[in-house]
Protein backbone atom coordinates (compact mmCIF):
# COMPACT_ATOMS: atom_id res chain seq x y z
CA UNK A 1 0.00 0.00 0.00
CA UNK A 2 1.12 3.51 -0.60
CA UNK A 3 0.68 6.04 1.75
CA UNK A 4 1.44 9.90 1.31
CA UNK A 5 1.55 11.61 4.75
CA UNK A 6 1.89 15.14 6.26
CA UNK A 7 3.46 16.59 9.30
CA UNK A 8 2.99 20.57 9.97
CA UNK A 9 2.27 20.73 13.23
CA UNK A 10 4.78 23.50 13.98
CA UNK A 11 8.28 24.58 12.66
CA UNK A 12 9.41 21.43 10.37
CA UNK A 13 7.25 21.03 6.97
CA UNK A 14 7.52 17.70 6.54
CA UNK A 15 6.13 15.01 3.36
CA UNK A 16 6.40 11.08 3.37
CA UNK A 17 5.72 8.44 0.77
CA UNK A 18 5.55 4.66 2.82
CA UNK A 19 5.29 1.88 0.83
CA UNK A 20 4.09 -1.67 2.96
CA UNK A 21 5.90 -0.45 5.85
CA UNK A 22 8.48 0.99 3.90
CA UNK A 23 9.80 4.65 3.79
CA UNK A 24 10.44 5.60 0.28
CA UNK A 25 11.19 9.05 1.37
CA UNK A 26 10.66 11.50 4.08
CA UNK A 27 11.33 15.31 3.88
CA UNK A 28 12.04 17.12 6.18
CA UNK A 29 12.50 21.04 5.44
CA UNK A 30 13.18 22.36 8.89
CA UNK A 31 12.71 26.19 9.18
CA UNK A 32 15.33 26.52 12.02
CA UNK A 33 17.28 29.23 10.56
CA UNK A 34 13.61 31.41 10.33
CA UNK A 35 13.05 31.26 13.33
CA UNK A 36 16.71 31.22 14.76
CA UNK A 37 16.98 35.16 15.21
CA UNK A 38 13.75 35.16 17.45
CA UNK A 39 15.31 32.73 19.31
CA UNK A 40 12.19 30.50 19.04
CA UNK A 41 9.01 29.67 17.11
CA UNK A 42 7.48 32.49 15.75
CA UNK A 43 3.34 30.90 14.63
CA UNK A 44 2.76 33.21 11.75
CA UNK A 45 5.79 33.22 10.12
CA UNK A 46 6.11 29.17 10.23
CA UNK A 47 2.67 29.27 8.72
CA UNK A 48 4.13 31.20 6.00
CA UNK A 49 7.42 28.79 5.35
CA UNK A 50 5.07 26.09 5.31
CA UNK A 51 2.57 27.59 2.73
CA UNK A 52 6.20 28.48 0.46
CA UNK A 53 7.48 24.88 1.15
CA UNK A 54 4.54 22.26 0.87
CA UNK A 55 4.75 22.56 -2.72
CA UNK A 56 8.26 21.75 -3.61
CA UNK A 57 8.39 19.04 -0.18
CA UNK A 58 5.44 17.08 -2.01
CA UNK A 59 7.26 16.98 -5.12
CA UNK A 60 10.60 15.98 -4.49
CA UNK A 61 8.91 13.65 -2.14
CA UNK A 62 7.13 12.25 -5.62
CA UNK A 63 10.35 12.42 -6.84
CA UNK A 64 12.61 10.75 -4.70
CA UNK A 65 10.67 7.74 -4.17
CA UNK A 66 9.71 7.78 -7.86
CA UNK A 67 5.99 7.25 -7.51
CA UNK A 68 3.30 9.11 -9.17
CA UNK A 69 -0.23 10.60 -7.18
CA UNK A 70 -2.41 8.12 -8.72
CA UNK A 71 -0.35 5.41 -6.82
CA UNK A 72 -1.43 6.64 -3.91
CA UNK A 73 -3.66 4.15 -1.65
CA UNK A 74 -3.67 6.50 1.64
CA UNK A 75 -3.27 10.03 2.74
CA UNK A 76 -2.45 10.96 6.41
CA UNK A 77 -1.83 13.61 8.29
CA UNK A 78 -1.38 14.81 11.77
CA UNK A 79 -4.50 16.04 12.98
CA UNK A 80 -3.11 17.32 16.57
CA UNK A 81 -2.09 19.16 19.13
CA UNK A 82 0.00 21.79 17.75
CA UNK A 83 0.13 25.27 16.41
CA UNK A 84 -3.11 25.34 14.49
CA UNK A 85 -1.96 27.26 11.21
CA UNK A 86 0.67 25.52 11.06
CA UNK A 87 -1.27 22.20 11.40
CA UNK A 88 -3.57 22.95 8.86
CA UNK A 89 -1.43 23.56 6.01
CA UNK A 90 -0.53 19.98 5.71
CA UNK A 91 -3.84 18.72 6.77
CA UNK A 92 -5.54 20.42 4.14
CA UNK A 93 -2.94 19.53 1.49
CA UNK A 94 -3.66 15.64 2.23
CA UNK A 95 -7.36 16.44 2.24
CA UNK A 96 -6.98 17.46 -0.80
CA UNK A 97 -4.87 14.76 -1.98
CA UNK A 98 -7.05 12.24 -0.73
CA UNK A 99 -10.15 13.47 -1.88
CA UNK A 100 -8.96 14.22 -5.52
CA UNK A 101 -7.55 10.42 -5.71
CA UNK A 102 -10.73 9.49 -3.55
CA UNK A 103 -8.74 7.72 -1.42
CA UNK A 104 -9.31 6.71 2.45
CA UNK A 105 -7.84 9.50 4.75
CA UNK A 106 -6.80 9.54 8.72
CA UNK A 107 -5.53 12.21 10.65
CA UNK A 108 -3.44 11.16 13.66
CA UNK A 109 -2.37 12.26 17.04
CA UNK A 110 1.30 13.63 16.91
CA UNK A 111 2.08 11.80 20.11
CA UNK A 112 0.56 8.83 18.85
CA UNK A 113 3.21 8.73 16.06
CA UNK A 114 6.20 9.78 18.28
CA UNK A 115 4.94 6.96 20.79
CA UNK A 116 5.23 4.22 18.33
CA UNK A 117 8.19 5.35 16.17
CA UNK A 118 10.45 3.59 18.53
CA UNK A 119 9.41 0.29 16.52
CA UNK A 120 9.95 1.81 13.59
CA UNK A 121 13.28 2.01 11.20
CA UNK A 122 11.64 2.68 7.93
CA UNK A 123 13.87 0.04 6.23
CA UNK A 124 11.83 -2.54 6.93
CA UNK A 125 7.81 -2.59 8.22
CA UNK A 126 7.44 -2.20 11.64
CA UNK A 127 7.27 -5.57 13.69
CA UNK A 128 3.69 -4.15 15.61
CA UNK A 129 3.76 -7.80 17.05
CA UNK A 130 6.79 -7.55 18.95
CA UNK A 131 5.30 -4.20 21.51
CA UNK A 132 5.60 -5.08 24.81
CA UNK A 133 3.56 -3.79 27.67
CA UNK A 134 5.89 -1.50 28.48
CA UNK A 135 6.25 2.40 30.06
CA UNK A 136 7.32 4.87 27.22
CA UNK A 137 9.06 8.40 27.57
CA UNK A 138 8.28 11.09 25.27
CA UNK A 139 10.54 14.26 25.26
CA UNK A 140 9.81 16.96 23.29
CA UNK A 141 10.37 20.72 22.94
CA UNK A 142 6.66 20.42 23.46
CA UNK A 143 5.85 17.88 26.04
CA UNK A 144 6.84 15.70 28.32
CA UNK A 145 4.71 12.20 28.85
CA UNK A 146 5.07 8.90 30.42
CA UNK A 147 2.86 6.40 28.86
CA UNK A 148 2.06 2.97 29.87
CA UNK A 149 1.88 1.09 26.50
CA UNK A 150 -0.25 -2.19 26.90
CA UNK A 151 -0.40 -2.75 23.09
CA UNK A 152 -0.51 -1.35 19.45
CA UNK A 153 -2.81 1.57 20.21
CA UNK A 154 -3.66 0.79 23.57
CA UNK A 155 -2.02 3.22 25.75
CA UNK A 156 -2.79 5.41 28.93
CA UNK A 157 -1.04 8.70 29.76
CA UNK A 158 0.86 8.17 33.50
CA UNK A 159 2.33 11.45 33.80
CA UNK A 160 3.05 14.87 32.15
CA UNK A 161 4.69 18.11 32.72
CA UNK A 162 3.59 20.67 35.27
CA UNK A 163 5.10 23.37 33.02
CA UNK A 164 8.13 23.50 30.76
CA UNK A 165 9.21 20.39 28.62
CA UNK A 166 12.53 18.57 28.67
CA UNK A 167 12.93 20.49 25.13
CA UNK A 168 12.03 23.85 26.07
CA UNK A 169 14.32 23.86 29.50
CA UNK A 170 17.32 22.29 27.11
CA UNK A 171 16.26 25.46 24.58
CA UNK A 172 15.91 28.57 26.99
CA UNK A 173 19.09 27.25 29.10
CA UNK A 174 20.76 27.82 26.37
CA UNK A 175 19.24 30.40 24.87
CA UNK A 176 20.70 32.04 28.80
CA UNK A 177 24.04 31.12 27.81
CA UNK A 178 23.86 32.76 24.46
CA UNK A 179 23.81 29.75 22.29
CA UNK A 180 21.43 29.60 19.00
CA UNK A 181 18.44 28.05 18.53
CA UNK A 182 17.22 25.23 19.12
CA UNK A 183 19.47 25.10 22.19
CA UNK A 184 19.14 21.10 22.57
CA UNK A 185 21.85 20.15 19.97
CA UNK A 186 23.91 22.30 21.36
CA UNK A 187 23.68 21.58 24.86
CA UNK A 188 24.45 17.94 23.19
CA UNK A 189 27.42 19.25 21.44
CA UNK A 190 28.86 20.73 24.30
CA UNK A 191 27.94 18.40 26.87
CA UNK A 192 30.19 16.10 25.27
CA UNK A 193 33.91 17.39 26.53
CA UNK A 194 32.44 19.18 30.01
CA UNK A 195 32.57 17.85 33.24
CA UNK A 196 28.69 16.90 34.34
CA UNK A 197 29.73 17.40 38.16
CA UNK A 198 31.23 20.89 37.90
CA UNK A 199 28.06 22.38 38.97
CA UNK A 200 25.23 21.00 41.41
CA UNK A 201 21.38 21.88 39.52
CA UNK A 202 18.58 20.88 41.40
CA UNK A 203 17.21 17.44 40.32
CA UNK A 204 13.32 18.83 39.84
CA UNK A 205 10.42 16.24 41.44
CA UNK A 206 12.88 13.76 41.66
CA UNK A 207 12.10 12.78 45.26
CA UNK A 208 7.97 13.21 43.67
CA UNK A 209 6.06 9.78 43.53
CA UNK A 210 4.31 11.05 41.14
CA UNK A 211 4.90 10.50 37.09
CA UNK A 212 5.04 14.25 36.37
CA UNK A 213 7.72 16.21 35.56
CA UNK A 214 8.67 20.37 36.09
CA UNK A 215 11.71 21.85 34.34
CA UNK A 216 11.12 25.60 34.81
CA UNK A 217 12.85 25.27 37.99
CA UNK A 218 15.63 24.18 36.96
CA UNK A 219 16.01 26.87 34.01
CA UNK A 220 15.37 29.65 37.12
CA UNK A 221 18.40 28.33 39.07
CA UNK A 222 20.61 28.42 35.92
CA UNK A 223 19.60 32.17 35.48
CA UNK A 224 20.37 32.66 39.27
CA UNK A 225 23.92 31.09 38.42
CA UNK A 226 24.43 32.74 35.63
CA UNK A 227 23.49 36.12 37.29
CA UNK A 228 25.84 35.08 39.92
CA UNK A 229 28.38 34.07 37.62
CA UNK A 230 28.61 36.46 35.11
CA UNK A 231 32.01 35.91 34.01
CA UNK A 232 31.46 32.53 33.06
CA UNK A 233 29.94 32.84 29.69
CA UNK A 234 33.73 34.14 28.93
CA UNK A 235 35.11 30.81 29.54
CA UNK A 236 34.64 27.82 26.49
CA UNK A 237 35.72 25.57 29.00
CA UNK A 238 33.07 27.05 31.68
CA UNK A 239 30.51 26.58 28.97
CA UNK A 240 31.13 23.16 28.29
CA UNK A 241 30.92 22.38 31.99
CA UNK A 242 27.65 24.76 32.61
CA UNK A 243 26.25 22.13 29.65
CA UNK A 244 27.05 18.95 30.94
CA UNK A 245 25.79 19.87 34.71
CA UNK A 246 22.33 21.10 33.29
CA UNK A 247 22.37 17.98 31.11
CA UNK A 248 22.91 15.61 33.80
CA UNK A 249 20.32 17.20 36.08
CA UNK A 250 17.84 16.57 32.95
CA UNK A 251 18.65 13.43 31.82
CA UNK A 252 19.25 11.76 35.41
CA UNK A 253 15.16 12.97 36.10
CA UNK A 254 13.73 11.60 32.90
CA UNK A 255 15.48 8.24 33.37
CA UNK A 256 15.19 7.77 36.80
CA UNK A 257 11.30 8.53 36.51
CA UNK A 258 10.90 6.35 33.86
CA UNK A 259 12.25 3.49 35.64
CA UNK A 260 10.70 3.93 38.43
CA UNK A 261 7.63 4.10 36.75
CA UNK A 262 8.50 0.67 34.95
CA UNK A 263 9.25 -1.15 38.30
CA UNK A 264 6.19 -0.17 39.92
CA UNK A 265 3.90 -1.37 37.16
CA UNK A 266 6.14 -3.94 36.40
CA UNK A 267 7.27 -3.95 33.12
CA UNK A 268 10.71 -5.02 31.34
CA UNK A 269 10.43 -2.58 28.66
CA UNK A 270 11.06 0.71 28.35
CA UNK A 271 10.77 3.14 24.86
CA UNK A 272 11.68 6.53 24.11
CA UNK A 273 10.68 9.04 21.51
CA UNK A 274 10.60 12.51 20.45
CA UNK A 275 13.50 15.39 19.48
CA UNK A 276 14.84 15.27 23.23
CA UNK A 277 15.97 11.33 22.56
CA UNK A 278 17.97 12.66 20.11
CA UNK A 279 20.60 13.48 22.98
CA UNK A 280 23.20 11.16 23.56
CA UNK A 281 23.51 11.65 26.86
CA UNK A 282 20.06 10.90 27.26
CA UNK A 283 20.30 7.83 25.17
CA UNK A 284 23.34 6.48 26.94
CA UNK A 285 21.75 6.76 30.30
CA UNK A 286 18.60 4.94 29.12
CA UNK A 287 21.18 2.09 27.83
CA UNK A 288 22.62 1.70 30.97
CA UNK A 289 19.97 1.59 32.86
CA UNK A 290 17.65 -0.61 31.29
CA UNK A 291 20.97 -2.82 31.31
CA UNK A 292 21.28 -2.34 35.19
CA UNK A 293 17.48 -2.95 35.56
CA UNK A 294 17.60 -6.21 33.13
CA UNK A 295 15.13 -4.26 31.11
CA UNK A 296 14.24 -4.18 26.88
CA UNK A 297 15.20 -0.94 25.93
CA UNK A 298 13.19 0.84 22.27
CA UNK A 299 14.89 4.16 21.10
CA UNK A 300 13.26 5.91 17.88
CA UNK A 301 16.16 5.87 15.61
CA UNK A 302 17.76 9.42 15.79
CA UNK A 303 16.28 10.49 12.25
CA UNK A 304 12.59 9.74 13.45
CA UNK A 305 12.92 11.41 16.88
CA UNK A 306 12.44 15.00 15.51
CA UNK A 307 9.00 15.92 13.88
CA UNK A 308 8.96 13.93 10.28
CA UNK A 309 5.96 12.90 8.39
CA UNK A 310 7.77 9.31 7.77
CA UNK A 311 6.40 8.37 11.49
CA UNK A 312 2.86 9.39 10.64
CA UNK A 313 2.91 7.04 7.82
CA UNK A 314 3.92 3.98 9.44
CA UNK A 315 1.51 4.51 11.83
CA UNK A 316 -1.54 5.63 9.21
CA UNK A 317 -0.44 1.90 7.72
CA UNK A 318 -1.66 -0.05 11.14
CA UNK A 319 -4.89 2.51 10.76
CA UNK A 320 -5.30 1.35 7.57
CA UNK A 321 -4.93 -2.27 8.07
CA UNK A 322 -7.39 -1.95 10.74
CA UNK A 323 -9.95 -0.21 8.86
CA UNK A 324 -9.86 2.68 10.72
CA UNK A 325 -9.90 5.96 8.91
CA UNK A 326 -12.08 8.85 8.02
CA UNK A 327 -14.34 10.26 5.33
CA UNK A 328 -12.28 13.48 4.03
CA UNK A 329 -14.80 16.13 5.07
CA UNK A 330 -15.17 14.42 8.83
CA UNK A 331 -11.90 15.99 10.44
CA UNK A 332 -10.40 18.69 11.48
CA UNK A 333 -7.39 19.95 13.14
CA UNK A 334 -7.35 19.51 16.85
CA UNK A 335 -5.11 22.19 18.13
CA UNK A 336 -5.19 20.45 22.26
CA UNK A 337 -5.89 17.29 22.27
CA UNK A 338 -4.56 14.90 25.16
CA UNK A 339 -3.11 12.01 24.15
CA UNK A 340 -5.42 9.82 26.60
CA UNK A 341 -8.70 10.75 24.43
CA UNK A 342 -7.53 8.19 22.34
CA UNK A 343 -6.09 4.88 23.12
CA UNK A 344 -7.31 4.06 26.22
CA UNK A 345 -9.57 1.06 25.86
CA UNK A 346 -9.30 -1.91 23.58
CA UNK A 347 -12.31 -0.40 21.10
CA UNK A 348 -10.42 3.04 21.25
CA UNK A 349 -8.56 2.72 17.74
CA UNK A 350 -12.14 1.93 16.50
CA UNK A 351 -13.92 4.66 17.64
CA UNK A 352 -11.81 7.93 18.08
CA UNK A 353 -12.19 8.82 14.27
O1 LIG B 1 9.89 16.31 18.71
P1 LIG B 1 10.41 17.63 18.28
O2 LIG B 1 11.12 17.72 16.96
O3 LIG B 1 9.30 18.71 18.22
C1 LIG B 1 8.21 18.76 19.11
O4 LIG B 1 7.26 17.96 18.92
O5 LIG B 1 8.32 19.60 20.04
O6 LIG B 1 11.40 18.15 19.45
C2 LIG B 1 12.12 19.34 19.35
C3 LIG B 1 12.92 19.52 20.64
C4 LIG B 1 13.61 20.87 20.76
O7 LIG B 1 13.34 21.40 22.04
C5 LIG B 1 15.08 20.53 20.61
O8 LIG B 1 15.96 21.40 21.30
C6 LIG B 1 15.13 19.13 21.18
O9 LIG B 1 13.95 18.51 20.71
N1 LIG B 1 16.30 18.39 20.74
C7 LIG B 1 17.29 18.01 21.56
C8 LIG B 1 18.27 17.39 20.75
N2 LIG B 1 17.83 17.41 19.44
C9 LIG B 1 16.60 18.03 19.46
N3 LIG B 1 17.43 18.15 22.89
C10 LIG B 1 18.56 17.67 23.44
N4 LIG B 1 19.55 17.07 22.73
C11 LIG B 1 19.44 16.92 21.40
N5 LIG B 1 20.42 16.33 20.69
ZN1 LIG C 1 7.04 16.25 17.98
Amino acid sequence: MNILAFETSCDETSVALVRDGVLLSNVVVSQIDTHREYGGVVPEMATREHLQNIAPVIESVFRDSKTSPNEIEGVAATRGPGLPPALMIGFRAAQGFAFALDCPFVGLHHHEAHLYSPWMNGKKPADWDSILPSVSLIASGGHTLLVQVDAPLRHKVLGTTMDDAAGECFDKVAKLIGLPYPGGPQIDRLARSGNAFAYDFPRPMLGDLSDDFSFSGLKTSVRYFLEKNPKLRESESRIRDLCASVQAAIVEVLVAKTIRAARRLGRKCISASGGVIRNRGLRSALKSACAQHEMQLRLSPPELCTDNAGMVGLLAELYFKAGNFASVNDDDIRSRWPLDEIGTNPEASQTHL
